[in-house]
C-alpha cells in the first residue's frame, strides 16, 4: 500500500464529473494509461479460450480415431494452459496497479483537495450550510470518484470484450456480425433514455440523503437539548420526514432499474432466436463447420450478455457521476474571499488601524453605515455596546471574513482588501467570544498557534497564560483530549488555552471578543494575568464586559446600532453621564 504525501493538487475544478475525475487524475494517468492496455489482454486470453477450442473440434470432425494425434492435442492444451495463465496474471497486475496506484492515488488527493478547499470558503459560506452535509459531501465527492472510475475501468475492460467477440464472429460470417449490430443498437436506444431519467433521479435522492445527514448531524450535536425539552419523539418524527423522503426516492430508482432490465431481457430473448435461425440455415447451406457452430454458440451468448454488462455499466455509471456532481457542489462554487491578482504580503511597521468610511451589512441586515476611526500602534481599545450594535462583526471585517461593501479598512496604511490573507490573518492573533477547541490534545490545540513549536515553548505559552497549572492536573497532562470544541474544559480554561495559542503565535494585532458569561472571581484573575502578558507591546482590540479588562485600556470605543457613539479614556466617560456611563450603571445593578 502506498502512502501519498505530496501528490499535486488539483490545478482547475472542472464543473463536469468526468473532467474533475479527469483532473483528479493527473499526477497518475500513466498508471491509468498502463492498466487501460493489461485490460486489453486480459480481454484477448479470454476469448482465445473458445477458439481453441472450436479449432479443436474441427480437428475432431476433420479426422478418423486411428488418424489422431496426440502432439496435436497437446499444442491445443498447452495453448489453452497458456491463455489461462497470461488470464490470471493480467489480472492480477491489473487489479494490483488500479487499485493502488489509481483509486488509492485518487481517493487521497480528492479527500485533501476537498478539505482544503472548503477551509478556503467564507464565515458566510459556513453560516448557511450544516457541518454533516458538509463532511459527507467531502466523503462522497471522493467515494463517488473512485467508483465511476472503477466502472469506466469495467466499461472499457467490456468493451475490449465485446470488439474481440466481435471480430471472431465477424470471421465466421458477416451475418453474424450484423445480427449483433441490429440487436446491440436496438438494446442501447432502447436503454439509453431510462438511464437519463435515471441519473437525474439519483441527483435528487442523493440531496434527499445530504439534507438527512445534515439533519442527523445537528440532531446528535443538539442531543442535550433534545433532552432537556423532553421532545424526543418529536425529533424522531422530525427526522423520520427526512428518512422517508430518501426511502421513496430509492424506490423510485429502484423501479426505473426494474424497467431497464424488463426491456433488456426481451430484447436479447429475440436476438437469441434470430442468431438460431441463421445458423441452422448457414450450416445447412454448408457455409459454416461444426467447430464454427460451437464458437458462435459460444461467443453471441457471451456477446450478449457483455452488452447487458455494458449497459448495466453504463447505467450506473450514469447515477454515480449524478452522485458525484451533486458531492462536488461546495468545491465548484468559488471562494468569495480571495487573494486580489496582485496582493502582496501585509508589512507590519507597529500595528495601526483605520477604518474608512466602512459601509457593510450581511445579506439582509445592515450594520454599519459609514463607519470611521484610527487606533494607533500599539494601543489598547475597548470596545463595549448593546448585544447586536456590530462589535464582532466589526472585528470580523478586520480580519476579512466578510468583504466590505465601500469604504477601506487599513493597517499600516496598507488595504486589507489587497494583501495576502494569510499574511493578514499572521499579523492577527484572535481569542473569540466562544473559544472552540479541536477534539484533539491541549498540546495539539496550543500549537495551532504556531504548527512547529517545540514542546517547550508549548508550555511556556501556557504558563504565561495560566495555564499550566491546570493542564498539569489532567489525566495525562499535555496530552489529554479535550473533548469535542473543547467540552472537556470549563469556558475559562478553554480561554487560557486560546490565550496561550495567542501568546505562541505573537502576532502584532490582538483581538479578543471577550465572553458575556461571567466567570468566578479566581478565574477570571487569571486570565486578566494571562490577558497582561498577552497584550504587553501590541494593538489591542477587546470587546469588554468586565471592568477589569477594560481598566486596562488606553480608550473605550461606545457602539450603538453600528455607529460610535462615544470614545474616551474610561475614567472621562464615567463622567461623562453619557452612554457608557449608562451601561456601566445598568451593568453594575446586577
Ligand atoms: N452571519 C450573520 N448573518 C446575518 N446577520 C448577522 C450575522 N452575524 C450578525 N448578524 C447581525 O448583525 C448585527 C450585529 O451583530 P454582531 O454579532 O456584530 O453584534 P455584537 O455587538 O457582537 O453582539 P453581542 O454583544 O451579542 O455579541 C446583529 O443584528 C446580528 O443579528
Ligand atoms: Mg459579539
Amino acid at each position: 500500500m502506498k502512502l501519498f504525501k505530496n501528490m499535486p493538487n488539483m490545478r482547475k475544478v472542472p464543473q463536469n464529473p468526468l473532467l474533475f475525475m479527469w483532473e483528479a487524475l493527473y499526477g497518475a494517468r500513466m498508471w491509468a494509461f498502463i492498466s487501460m492496455t493489461l485490460a486489453f489482454g486480459l480481454q484477448l486470453m479470454k476469448v482465445y479460450v473458445p477458439v481453441f477450442f472450436s479449432r479443436m473440434i474441427d480437428y475432431f470432425t476433420q479426422i478418423t480415431p486411428s488418424e489422431l494425434s496426440w502432439s496435436k492435442i497437446a499444442q491445443f492444451l498447452a495453448a489453452i494452459f497458456i491463455a489461462y495463465i497470461s488470464q490470471s496474471i493480467f489480472r492480477m497486475l491489473r487489479e494490483l496497479w488500479e487499485e493502488n496506484n489509481v483509486r488509492n492515488f485518487m481517493d487521497a488527493k480528492i479527500k485533501m483537495f476537498a478539505v482544503n478547499y472548503l477551509a478556503g470558503h467564507s464565515e458566510n459560506y459556513f453560516s448557511s450550510q450544516k457541518t454533516g452535509q458538509l463532511s459527507q459531501k467531502v466523503v462522497n465527492c471522493a467515494d463517488k470518484s473512485v467508483r465511476a472510475h472503477a466502472l469506466i475501468s469495467r466499461l472499457y475492460s467490456n468493451l475490449f470484450l465485446a470488439l474481440v467477440n466481435l471480430y471472431f464472429i465477424g470471421s465466421v460470417s458477416l451475418w453474424f456480425l450484423l445480427l449483433v449490430i441490429i440487436f446491440g443498437t436496438l438494446l442501447t436506444t432502447a436503454s439509453y433514455k431510462t438511464s437519463l431519467k435515471l441519473r437525474e433521479l439519483n441527483k435528487k435522492v442523493d440531496n434527499m440523503y445530504d439534507d438527512f445527514h445534515g439533519a442527523l448531524a445537528d440532531s446528535i450535536s443538539n442531543a442535550l437539548n433534545i433532552k432537556a425539552g423532553g421532545s424526543e419523539n418529536f425529533e424522531i418524527s422530525f427526522i423520520s420526514r427526512f428518512f422517508n423522503k430518501c426511502a421513496q426516492g430509492r424506490l423510485a430508482v429502484f423501479d426505473q432499474f426494474q424497467n431497464i432490465s424488463r426491456i433488456q431481457q426481451t430484447i436479447i430473448c429475440l436476438f437469441e432466436i434470430c442468431v438460431m435461425l441463421l445458423m441452422v440455415k448457414l450450416w445447412y447451406q454448408g457455409q459454416i463447420s461444426i467447430g464454427d457452430v460451437t464458437l458462435v454458440l459460444i461467443l453471441m451468448n457471451k456477446v450478449m450478455s457483455v452488452f447487458s454488462i455494458l449497459l448495466g455499466n453504463i447505467f450506473e455509471l450514469n447515477t454515480t457521476l449524478g452522485s458525484l456532481q451533486a458531492a462536488m457542489s461546495p468545491f465548484i462554487i468559488k471562494h468569495e474571499i480571495v487573494d486580489m491578482p496582485k496582493a502582496k504580503p501585509l508589512k507590519i511597521k507597529g500595528g495601526a488601524i483605520e477604518f474608512k468610511n466602512v459601509k457593510f451589512g450581511y445579506e439582509n441586515k445592515k450594520v454599519f453605515n459609514n463607519l470611521s476611526f484610527k487606533i494607533k500602534a500599539g494601543e489598547k481599545v475597548g470596545i463595549v455596546g448593546a448585544s447586536g450594535s456590530g462589535k464582532s462583526t466589526l472585528i470580523n471585517l478586520l480580519q476579512r471574513a466578510y468583504d466590505i461593501q465601500s469604504g477601506e479598512i487599513l493597517i499600516d496604511g496598507q488595504n486589507i482588501a489587497s494583501v495576502k490573507l494569510d499574511s493578514l490573518h499572521k499579523a492577527i492573533a484572535l481569542i473569540p467570544q466562544d473559544t472552540s477547541l479541536f477534539h484533539r490534545s491541549i498540546s495539539q490545540n496550543i500549537s495551532y498557534g504556531r504548527l512547529r513549536a517545540k514542546q517547550s515553548e508549548i508550555k511556556q505559552a501556557a504558563k504565561k497564560a495560566y495555564a499550566d497549572e491546570f493542564i498539569s492536573e489532567l489525566p495525562k497532562d499535555y496530552q489529554t483530549k479535550v473533548g469535542e470544541k473543547g467540552v472537556k474544559l470549563s469556558g475559562g480554561q478553554r480561554q487560557r488555552v486560546a490565550i496561550a495559542r495567542a501568546i505562541l503565535k505573537n502576532s502584532p494585532i490582538l483581538i479578543l471578543d471577550e465572553a458575556t458569561s461571567a466567570l468566578d472571581s479566581e478565574a477570571e484573575k487569571y486570565i486578566q494575568k494571562a490577558m497582561e502578558n498577552l497584550m504587553h507591546n501590541k494593538t489591542v482590540i477587546a470587546i469588554a464586559h468586565r471592568l477589569s479588562t477594560l481598566k486596562k485600556m488606553d480608550i473605550i470605543v461606545v457602539m450603538d446600532k453600528g455607529k460610535i457613539v462615544e470614545q474616551g479614556k474610561m475614567e472621562d466617560l464615567l463622567q461623562s453621564g453619557g452612554k457608557f456611563q449608562h451601561l456601566w450603571e445598568i451593568q453594575n445593578k446586577f
